[in-house]
Parts: C-alpha cells; structure tokens; sequence
C-alpha cells in the first residue's frame, strides 16, 4: 500500500474508529523531530540522518499523516530550517499537497516542552480541535502502521486519559521504564533511565514513545509538567504519573515485535535499524517478483520501485528514487543513484549510475561510468569504461569500448569507435556534439565541440574532427601514414652493430644510434630533402 493511497479517506466522522487503512477522523497528530540528538555525536540534526536513503523524520510524519485526519503538526528546533525543507520538500501524494503544519521549538526543553509548543500554535491558530492526539517520538521508523492502528483502536475501546506503546527489550538502557503498581499490574509511572533507581533499572518494558492522549486531560497535564529530573527537562512521560494521580486510566499496549519500539539515539541504533529496514526492503520485493541472489548483500532504499522478474546480483545498491522495469538484470558491484531503467535494461558488473535513463533493452558495461543527464535509448549498448554526461545515445546506437561522451546528442544506430573522445570543454564552457543518424565514428577520434556530424558521414580512425561534416561526408582529419620499406631491418642492423661493440662504452656512438629517432636515420641515409616534404605535406593537413 503506498502512502498516498490510503490517506484522505475519513472512516466515520467524529470518533476515533479506525478503518484498517483510512485516517482516522477525530485524531490529530504531533510528531516531536527538534531534539539535539546529542548522543549521535553529529553535525547533521539526527532526525535528518538518512536511513535506507530517507531522512528519519519522514518515518515518523508520513506514518502520522496516514493514521491521523485532523492534521499533522511537526515540532521542529535544532536545524529546524534544514527538517523543514525535507518535510517541504517531499512529493505529494495522489495530487495532494502532503503538508503538514511545523511548529518551532525554540530551545530543546524536553518533549514535554516540544508538545507544549505545538498545543499552543494549534490552539492559536483556531484548529478544529481533535478528540486525541496521536504524540509520536520522532525517532523510531520501525513502528508499523499497524502498530499505531491498534493502539488507537486500544485507546477508542478503553476509555483511558493515556494510552502508550510498550516494548519489552533485552537491553532496555537508555529507555524509560514503564513501572506498574504490584498488586494490580497497572501502570503508574514511568521513569527515565538517568532518573531510575537500580531496581527500576532492571525493569525490562519500556515507552516506546509513541502516545494516544484525550485531548482535554493533554491541555490540563501540560500546564502541569515540571522540570524536575535529572535533565532538568519537561518530560512528556510525566503525563502518565499525572493522569494516575487524578484518578484516570492509563494503558499499555505491546507493541508485537519488540523491535518496533527501538528508537535511534546512536549510530548504533541507526546501523542496526537500517538492517532491519534493509531486509523488510528486499523482502518485500522479494514478495513481489524480484529476484535478489544473497539479498544481505543488496541494499534497496525505501523509496526504489522494481519490476516483476527483474534480477539483482549479489553487491547491488540502488538508491535514491530509482525505477527499475521488468525482467532486468543487474549484475554485482552495480550502484544506481535516481535512475529510470525501462524493460529488459542489462547492466554488467562494476557500474556506477546516477540520475541516468535506460530505456527499454539498453545494455551498460561492464565498468560503465553514467553521471547525470546521460540517456541510452532502446536497444543501445554502453560497454567497458565508458563514461557519459548530459549525453543521449540513440536507439540501437553503440559505445563499446573507451570512450567519454559528454554534453552529446548521438543519434540512432551511430557507431562510436574505441576511444572516442567528445572534446566538450575548452577551459571556460561547455559545448555540444551532436551525431546525426546512422554516422560511423572511427576508433580514437576527437570530436571537438561545438561541432555536428551530418547523418550517414563516416569518420576516420583518428581523426581530430574540429569542423562540422556534412551528411554523408568522410572526415579525416590525421596524419597521413609514411612507410619506409626495410627501415626497421636498417636500424636492427646498426643498433646490434653497435651492441657488438664494447658493453661498458654504450654512452658511446652505438649507445646513441640505438636511441636515435626514425628521423635521424633517414637522414643518415642522406634522404633530408625527402623528410622535408612530408613534414610540410602534414602541415597543410593532406597528410
Ligand atoms: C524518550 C522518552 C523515553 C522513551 C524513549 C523511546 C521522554 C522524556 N523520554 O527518550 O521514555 O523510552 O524516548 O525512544 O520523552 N525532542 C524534541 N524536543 C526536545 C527533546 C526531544 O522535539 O526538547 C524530540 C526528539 O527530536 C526525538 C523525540 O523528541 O524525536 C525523543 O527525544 P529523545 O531525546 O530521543 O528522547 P529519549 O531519550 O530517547
Ligand atoms: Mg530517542
């Protein structure tokens, strides 16, 4: 189910039932992302690190604005302006604007203080008032949707002020622990871990962070928080205490996998939540028809979409918003970056392609270098290093071996001989090449831009092409071949003549002749005049 197709259809106006996939009408949400998130020990806001190639804000704000129909508001601080352009910055779905409402936390308070902030601009801004709010950390991306659905169904049938997602964990350091009463098993509090006694300490459930609050008991409550703890913070998990004090229920709900509930504090959190989402990833495009051959191996960010029989190779990594069609292969040590491949696309091993289109049957490789704005059309091949640029290569045309083709427009069934090199650049600009239809390049020829080669012209091996050629047309632009029959023997002759001669003299005469040019030896020959003539003959370029 993607995002977009579930959200904006209300499941029963005024109550907190929710459907199995509509929002829910009555619940609005607030989503806390302004945090420090000191302990990842970054330059980088943590809720803007990516995680399998998305920012760990959207995790928690796309899942909101699925469950939540009266709205989502976000509440932004350290970096603010940069979580801002990403939340801003995302496609819509289904036509609509997916925007939500951002709410500055000027200094990181606590979460208590973070929900304040947001009470407040909703409660300014005369919003249609909610009957609870979905509260959400903004840093646990494994909660399912469906996790989220459950507790708010919990909340709706339970009547409580508060209901809470609770995990049990192996390791529960760094986690507020939920502490229920002995007797009755409810809860009572919860306590954070700096703030724990040791006996709290050994508790093994924690708050996940994710809450359902009444909205009436929320206004009150936050008026009430107090920033009295071990950070000197306003904690939103006094709310809790709070609500058992006057009398009200509270509830907890398991989340189903206990794994759902980690929430990203380190970098270790984050490598190990990444391998979770990297492997719900490859299964479900598993699930949907693509082959992936030792999928630990192969890393598919969240938003790449492949087709049905398409096979991925071991060391594959497509990133970005990647499109890949049907029954491709991508062969090992392959990284694709916000490319299009159509239908049937080949791509050998040792591949780097970014922003980049293949389009239907187009073969890449192996060692192929695509950089952004590079096209290969229907049925065109790229082979072993080659690199592109801002440059289309027609349909059925080919670049097998060697070559660099930037700023280029190629057209159909063009051959481009090893070694071609588009001369795009002289020092200040760019320039383009274009190749008209049907032109055959030979092996090692320069092509310098801005220059056209008409449709159907030949190109000769080695040529310097500085002029444009006309349909048709050949264009040699090289140094006419000289051949001098017997000269090779000649000069294998001196050079073991002077061999011969004494070994410790070598920097003598023989020493000399055997590092003479081709040059020199003709003219001992007593042919200067010769020599003469085909220097000039090249310089008028008939050569
Ligand atoms: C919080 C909970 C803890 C729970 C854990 C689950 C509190 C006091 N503690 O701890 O009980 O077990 O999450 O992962 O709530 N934020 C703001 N403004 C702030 C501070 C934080 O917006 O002033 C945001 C952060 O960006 C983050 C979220 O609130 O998205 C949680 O903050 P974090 O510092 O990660 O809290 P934890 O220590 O993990
Ligand atoms: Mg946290």
């Amino acid at each position: 189910m993607s995002p977009a197709s579930s959200a904006g259809r209300p499941t029963g106006e005024g109550t907190l039932a929710g459907g199995e996939q509509g929002v829910v009408p009555a619940l609005g949400a607030i989503v806390m992302a302004a945090g420090l998130g000191t302990r990842m020990r970054s330059k980088v806001a943590k809720m803007l690190h990516p995680l399998a190639g998305r920012p760990l804000v959207l995790y928690a704000v796309d899942l909101a604005q699925r469950v939540a129909g009266r709205g989502v508001t976000v509440v932004i601080g350290h970096q603010g302006d940069r979580v801002r352009a990403v939340l801003e910055g995302r496609p819509s779905g289904n036509g609509r604007p997916r925007s939500v409402r951002l709410v500055e936390q000027g200094q990181p308070l606590g979460t208590g203080h973070a929900v304040m902030q947001a009470r407040r601009a909703l409660a300014a801004a005369g919003e249609a008032e909610a009957a609870a709010y979905l509260i959400m950390n903004g840093d646990t991306p494994l909660l399912a949707e469906r996790t989220v659905r459950e507790l708010v169904a919990a909340h709706a049938r339970g009547g409580a002020a508060v209901t809470m997602l609770t995990a049990v964990l192996d390791d529960p350091s760094g986690y507020g622990r939920v502490v229920r009463t002995p007797d009755t098993g409810a809860v009572a509090r919860i306590v954070e871990d700096r703030d724990a006694s040791r006996e709290e300490q050994r508790l093994r459930e924690v708050n996940v962070g994710t809450y359902l609050v009444e909205r009436g008991f929320l206004e009150e409550a936050l008026d009430r928080l107090e920033p009295r703890n071990a950070q000197g913070e306003y904690y939103l998990t006094d709310l809790v205490a709070l609500a058992v004090a006057r009398g009200l229920a509270v509830s907890a709900v398991p989340v189903p996998h206990p794994e759902e509930g980690v929430g990203i504090n380190s970098r270790s959190q984050l490598a190990s939540v990444e391998l979770v989402l990297r492997k719900r990833i490859a299964e479900r495009w598993m699930d949907a028809g693509v082959t992936l051959h030792d999928p630990d191996t192969i890393r598919i960010d969240a938003d790449v979409v492949i087709g049905a029989d398409t096979v991925l190779h071991p060391f594959v990594t497509v990133e970005g918003r990647s499109r890949i069609g049907e029954d491709c292969v991508i062969r090992s040590h392959v990284r694709i970056t916000d490319c299009r491949l159509g239908d049937r696309v080949v791509v050998q091993d040792g591949c780097v392609l970014h922003e980049a289109t293949l389009d239907e049957g187009a073969a890449v490789g192996p060692f192929a270098h695509l950089r952004p704005g590079a096209v290969v059309r229907r049925n065109a091949k790229v082979g072993n290093f080659v690199e592109m640029k801002q440059a289309e290569l027609g349909e059925g045309s080919k670049a097998n071996h060697l070559t660099y083709l930037g700023d280029a427009t190629i057209g159909r069934r063009v051959n481009i001989g090893a070694g071609t090199v588009t001369c795009n650049y002289d020092g200040i600009r760019k320039h383009r090449t274009v190749i008209e239809d049907d032109v055959f390049i030979g092996s090692d020829a320069l092509l310098v831009a801005p220059v056209t080669v008409g449709r159907g012209a030949l190109i000769a091996a080695g040529s310097t092409v500085t002029e444009d050629v006309p349909a048709d047309a050949l264009a040699i632009g090289r140094a006419r071949q000289v051949t001098r029959p017997g000269w090779a023997a000649k000069r294998r002759a001196m050079q073991q003549e002077a061999g011969s001669g004494a070994r410790g003299q070598r920097q003598g005469a023989g020493g000399r002749a055997s590092r003479t040019s081709g040059a020199g030896v003709t003219r001992k020959k007593g042919s200067k005049a010769k020599a003469g003539r085909n220097k000039k003959k090249k310089a008028r370029g008939r050569g």
